[in-house]
């Protein structure tokens, strides 16, 4: 591993900085007052090549690689967090599934235009009664000639409603358990797909959350993603490298909040004191430490090795960290960091979320032991 980046790295990540500071920042307290999604940040970053950036050129996408896309996550997230989970969602979760496991003619339909920044995707996995235990879904999928029928509901779906391609998960065997789930790939305005209560969330408020219905939806054969009863695996597989995008998040939230209190400290004139030296070394240190964790496990999945363990350590340390930093600065930065134009507050309501999607840290303390065993046995 090499501690160092490329030109092409820092240049991504100087734009990626700009961008956000003059295209997201203007909005980024109105967007999340009023919880307002902008699809106009979404095909900005399309134009700018940055919806499909792990992709090769002939899927539409940037042919970089995971480590430049965490960076790019990151410097998104460090201004507005909506963005960073965004584009998160759409990239690691919803392309993967289609990169890794799509035909060639679902890759020319999906893919590209969704690597290209034309269309949104979104991952459709937790129901009412399966959040954790994912295994434990009801959405049904039914072989009917050509098609397939699918019926149930999905929640908190990130993107929901805004997003052209829906990953969905569903139970095509019930007696199978995991080994009968199937993904599919389905499209908005697809007849039985209809979108339910948009969530009014607690924090990362200017990205969609949205309950999925399918009321005999019926769905193509030919947009089966995968074989049938490899869906329980994709979508692990998915989220193991979408678990990476959010430690990148979590790690931008904090050191957006690390910005606001230094712009705090120089606006407000506040004398600096041992109390303020020692708390923002601290922050800096465990901002770097999850930094650290995210890029590792980005670099192995660019290079192939297993990341599953990286991701699931990087997410759960990055998002305690994003937690541990983001109260330190509303409290370092006193009544001022209780306010709305203070931004800490919104770091903080962000940070928090970081905790609980794309895996509890429970879930994600489960994994990392898991593997921890399977390695030593
Ligand atoms: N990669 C490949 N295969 C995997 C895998 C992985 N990461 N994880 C599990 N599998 C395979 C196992 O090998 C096993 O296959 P075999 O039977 O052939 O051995 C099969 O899947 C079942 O695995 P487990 O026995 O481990 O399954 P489990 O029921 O015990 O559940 C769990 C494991 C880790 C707890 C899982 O349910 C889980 O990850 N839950 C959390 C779900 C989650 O993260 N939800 C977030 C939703 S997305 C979100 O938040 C959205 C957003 O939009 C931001």
């Amino acid at each position: 591993m090499q501690f160092s980046y490329t030109q092409d790295q820092q240049d991504i990540r100087a734009k990626v900085r700009e961008f956000a500071l003059t295209k997201m920042e203007p909005t980024s307290e109105e967007r999340d007052e009023f919880e307002r999604f902008d699809r106009d940040i979404f095909d900005s970053i399309g134009e700018l090549g940055w919806s499909g950036i792990p992709w090769s050129q002939r899927f539409g996408g940037g042919g970089s690689d995971f480590l430049t896309y965490a960076m790019v996550i990151e410097e998104l997230s460090r201004v507005c967090a909506s963005t960073g989970v965004m584009l998160s969602v759409h990239t690691s979760l919803a392309s993967w599934a289609i990169h890794t496991y799509g035909t060639d003619a679902q890759k020319q339909t999906y893919l590209f235009p969704m690597a290209q920044g034309k269309k949104l995707g979104a991952y459709c996995l937790t129901e009412s009664e399966s959040g954790s235990d994912a295994g434990a879904m009801r959405t049904t999928a039914t072989k009917e000639g050509d098609a397939y029928v699918l019926n149930g509901s999905k929640l908190f779906v990130t993107n929901g409603g805004e997003a052209e391609v829906y990953i969905v998960f569903a139970v095509s065997d019930a007696q199978n358990k995991q080994k009968g789930t199937t993904a599919f790939i389905v499209e908005k305005g697809m007849e039985g797909l209809i979108f339910g209560t948009k969530e009014n969330k607690l924090g990362i408020r200017s990205s969609t959350t949205m309950e999925l219905r399918f009321e005999d939806c019926r769905v193509p054969a030919d947009n089966r993603l995968g074989p049938e009863g490899e869906g329980f695996r994709i979508a692990m597989r998915s989220l193991d490298g979408g678990r990476i995008g959010i430690a990148a998040q979590a790690t931008g939230i904090g050191q957006g909040a690390l910005d606001a209190l230094v712009a705090y400290q120089e606006q407000y004139g506040v004398r600096r004191s041992e109390l303020f030296d020692a708390s923002f070394s601290e922050m800096a240190s465990h901002i770097e430490g999850a930094r650290l964790l995210t890029y590792q496990a980005a670099w192995r999945k660019s290079k192939g090795l297993s990341y599953g363990k990286q991701a699931a350590i990087a997410k759960l340390f990055a998002s305690d960290m994003a937690v541990k930093v983001c109260l330190r600065a509303v409290q370092l930065c006193g009544v001022w960091g209780c306010l709305k134009e203070s931004k800490v507050e919104r770091y903080l309501r962000d940070a928090k979320v970081t905790q609980i999607y794309e895996g509890t840290n429970e879930i994600q303390r489960i994994v990392i032991s898991r593997l921890l065993l399977s390695e030593t046995t």
